[in-house]
């Protein structure tokens, strides 16, 4: 296995985790804590997928920065927006600090105050953080197959 070989792998496994993760949160977890308003149950899913959910991400940033700077070497050409590839590193980027924003919000102001009555705020961040997680797949898999460009 070449070096392009393992960080894919692991860049793709690590999606599965940190997309995979969110879809069953938004789909089946939160819809049923929001029915029951039982933050407790949101909280106790959040524990435990936390565990493996940060470090997958952790491991798709770095991965994903080798495997940009393997597709276009050197960090100031990431910027070259006639160079497609760029363009897809740029979104993946962007992608990337809305994600940090969100995650940010929910850790410092609204988990630490969670109660039935602010469930809403907290799905606020979890559904546009699932919706980019999507999004995030979708870019990702456009860099082979050239469909956005
Ligand atoms: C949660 C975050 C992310 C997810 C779920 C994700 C998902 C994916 C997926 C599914 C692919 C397609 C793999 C394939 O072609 O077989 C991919 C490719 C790629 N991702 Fe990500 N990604 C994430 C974050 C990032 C970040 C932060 C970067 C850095 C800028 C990045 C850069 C890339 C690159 C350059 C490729 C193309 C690899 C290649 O085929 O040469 N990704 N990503």
């Amino acid at each position: 296995m070449n070096s392009f070989a393992v960080a894919l792998t692991f860049h793709v496994l690590a999606a599965t985790i940190w997309t995979g993760g969110h879809i069953v949160l938004a789909v089946v977890i939160l819809p049923r804590v929001l029915r029951d308003r039982a933050s407790e149950d949101l909280l106790k899913f959040e524990s435990g997928y936390e565990r493996i959910g940060i470090p997958a991400l952790l491991i798709q940033v770095i991965s994903g920065i080798w495997l940009a700077n393997h597709l276009v070497p050197g960090f100031a050409n990431w910027f070259e927006m006639s160079n497609p590839a760029a363009r897809l590193i740029l979104i993946k980027l962007l992608l990337l600090m809305l994600t940090a924003g969100f995650a940010v919000d929910a850790r410092l102001r609204v988990i630490p105050n969670l109660s039935e009555h602010n469930l809403v705020s907290l799905a606020w961040h979890i559904i546009p953080v699932t919706i980019i997680s999507v999004l995030f797949v979708i870019v990702g898999v456009a860099f082979r197959t050239g469909w956005l460009y």
